[in-house]
């Protein structure tokens, strides 16, 4: 497996490949990997014959006041579970190669990027195209694989491969859990004992919301009803935003007659959790 820390390296790396007829899979990440991350090396691998990995806390992304300064860092553990998924290539680049001046570009998606997560943190959503769009430029993947577990994050790359015309096939993973439903994240880390025995209350709200849906309820703000309330019973969540959206623009549908998103944001003390469940009223 080879580490790569400047765009340059990176850029010469990747022209190995391409002589040698490789074709080239990348797993976006900020690191700290957990088995959410791993299962998109594991399917990368099934795209590609060369897995790229990438790990950089990306300042652009991280509002005034965000955890950006004590976001989990552990490059030595991530690249040993790196090596064991037979990644090829690992790019772990500084801020500042990444970023030598400020930015002035800035990627919008005409307001998309300003609901659900995005309402509570402005600015997010443009980070992240920016430096999506840097990744893509500099290591040139045939694909790229993003989770489910950030669905409006997936979508909007989508818009942004669209758009913009790269040649990049974008696939997207199940959410991966722990045994108890809680979706695995690096800033799970975050919480206390108590918290933590808390948090798959998420998980909870999203079966009993599509539980309903199953049952034929079709009403997109009683589904809403039906997340808040379980949201509601356990005392250490406050609850953010808890929608059923549309899953092409993340808008509420008059009635529940498509395939729909529910999405949660929930606190824990300081600590913002997300978790989703696509839901087609036809399949279940
Ligand atoms: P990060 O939070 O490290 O996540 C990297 C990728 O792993 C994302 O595509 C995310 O959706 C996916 N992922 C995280 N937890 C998952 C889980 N439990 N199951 C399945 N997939 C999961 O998302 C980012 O980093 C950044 O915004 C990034 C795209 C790297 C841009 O900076």
């Amino acid at each position: 497996m080879d580490v790569v820390t400047t765009i340059a390296a990176a850029r010469e790396r990747r022209s190995v490949d391409r002589t040698a007829g490789r074709t080239v899979a990348l797993v976006p990440t900020m690191g700290y990997l957990h088995e959410g991350h791993l299962s998109l090396v594991r399917r990368a691998h099934t795209l590609a014959s060369s897995v790229w990995v990438s790990i950089f806390v990306n300042p652009t992304q991280f509002g005034p006041g965000e955890d950006l300064d004590r976001y989990p860092r552990d490059l030595e553990r991530d690249l040993a579970l790196l090596e064991r998924e037979n990644a090829d290539v690992v790019f772990a680049p500084s801020a500042e190669e990444m970023y030598p001046e400020p930015p002035k570009v800035t990627i919008g998606y005409s307001g998309l990027e300003n609901v659900l997560c995005g309402a509570s943190r402005p600015g997010h959503f443009a980070g992240v195209g920016l430096v999506v769009s840097k990744l893509f430029n500099i290591v040139e993947p045939d694909a790229a694989v993003f989770g489910q577990k950030d669905a409006q994050q997936a979508l909007l790359i989508r818009r942004l491969v669209e758009d913009l015309s790269f040649p990049i096939r974008i696939d997207v993973a199940p959410v991966v859990r722990e045994p108890d439903g809680l979706a695995m994240s690096s800033r799970n880390t975050y919480l206390s004992a108590g918290q933590r025995r808390a948090a798959p209350v998420l998980y909870r709200a999203l079966l009993t919301a599509r539980d309903a849906i199953a049952h034929g309820e079709r009403d997109p703000r009683r589904v809403e009803v039906i997340l808040r309330e379980v949201i509601a019973q356990e005392p250490l969540a406050t609850l953010e935003y808890a929608v059923c959206v549309t899953q092409d623009d993340l808008q509420p549908p008059n009635r529940i007659d498509r395939p729909v998103l529910l999405a949660l944001a929930v606190h824990f003390g300081t600590t913002r959790l997300i978790d989703n469940m696509p839901v087609d009223p036809k399949e279940i």
